[in-house]
């Protein structure tokens, strides 16, 4: 378990973490999101010890990481696999020998780390590519090639950092269903760090905002986007989406969770039934979550009707989110 407890950092006079608190529980994947600059990768390095941080502390498993030795610290990130944007690969080495660098940094016998290479290889599907360059890879294969290479001392934690902001939203999804597969059998822990929504929502069921250094929002990731507090518009880039609109209409976007097909038709009947007029669908998307799908729709409505509409979803605990121009 990652226990982080009141921790500020500072470079020089610049305060970029300011008392952060978060817990990680064992096999879960945690998310990490947060405009650039605001501290994110700082924060995991502080996790592994590559920063110090100045007050507060960061237990992981009982273990305070300020206080290990720089031998205690090597042999702890063994324990941590580090997964990044631009897939530090050595282009150099083919795909079998990235696999095997850390296993022959720890003097692994040769013949464990064939069977281990070949084992990984499998896992994340790159078997057939084990003798070319990294060259030769797309994206998505280079990305595989080096959580196959986090994967190789047995980790008990992963950490991504922007693991997918390279890739296009086809590879990204297949990547994340592959660290979600290991995580499932694996047993192990992912904090997943990145500035797009779109990542945490699809396989971090609690997540954490970051904002100028601070956690301003941490909880489920499916309540936060119902809820939509103001730091998560913020990143969603919503609060761009106001739009002038003529003076006796108001567009809305209603987000609500989906567990049975009839939900929403209920709801927007009933909707319906309490305006006592038609209103206008205009769009309906669906998102899903791990636990769960949401689905949104945007209706525009008789201005006059706001306050009708607002009291009726609140009964079913919905938020009603006006995007148009007061
Ligand atoms: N080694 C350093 N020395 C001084 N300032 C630093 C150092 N590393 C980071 N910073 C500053 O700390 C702040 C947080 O940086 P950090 O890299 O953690 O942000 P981030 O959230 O990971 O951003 P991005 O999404 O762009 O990767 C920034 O203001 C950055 O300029
Ligand atoms: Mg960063």
């Amino acid at each position: 378990m990652i226990k982080i407890k009141n921790v500020n950092k500072y470079f020089g006079d610049l305060q970029v973490l300011k008392d952060i608190n978060i817990q990680i529980e064992d096999g879960e994947v945690f998310g990490l999101v947060g405009s650039s600059g605001v501290g994110k990768s700082t924060l995991l390095n502080c996790l592994i010890g590559l920063e110090k941080y100045q007050e507060g502390s960061i237990c992981i498993d009982g273990v305070e990481v300020e206080k290990l030795s720089e031998k205690e610290l090597r042999n702890f990130r063994r324990g941590v696999g580090m997964i990044f944007q631009n897939f530090s690969l050595v282009g150099r080495k083919t795909v079998y020998q990235n696999i095997a660098l850390p296993m022959e940094c720890w003097h692994v016998p040769k013949e464990e780390i064939r069977e281990r290479v070949i084992e990984l290889a499998r896992l994340v599907g790159i078997e057939d590519k084990l003798s070319e360059r990294p060259s030769a890879l797309s994206g998505g294969q280079k990305q595989r090639v080096a959580i196959a290479r986090a994967l190789t001392m047995n980790p008990r934690y992963i950490l991504c950092d922007e693991c997918t902001s390279a890739l296009d939203p086809k590879t990204t999804t297949s990547i994340l269903r592959l660290l979600e597969r290991i995580r499932r059998e694996m047993g192990i822990t992912i904090i997943v760090v990145t500035h797009e929504m779109a990542v945490v929502q699809q396989i971090c069921r609690r997540m954490a905002i970051l904002e100028k250094g601070r956690v301003s929002m941490i909880g489920d990731t499916q309540d936060m986007f119902l809820q939509r507090p103001p730091a998560l518009i913020k990143l969603l880039g919503e609060e761009n989406d106001i739009e002038e609109q003529e003076e006796t209409a108001d567009r809305a976007r209603i987000t609500f969770n989906a567990p049975a097909e009839g939900n929403g038709q209920k709801i927007l009947w009933e909707l319906g039934q309490k305006l006592q007029r038609q209103y206008l669908l205009e769009d309906m998307q669906s998102f899903d979550f791990p636990d769960g799908r949401c689905l949104e729709i945007t209706i525009s409505i008789d201005r006059e009707d706001r306050e009708t509409c607002r009291q009726c979803l609140s009964e079913y605990g919905i938020k009603y989110r006006s995007i148009s121009e007061e």
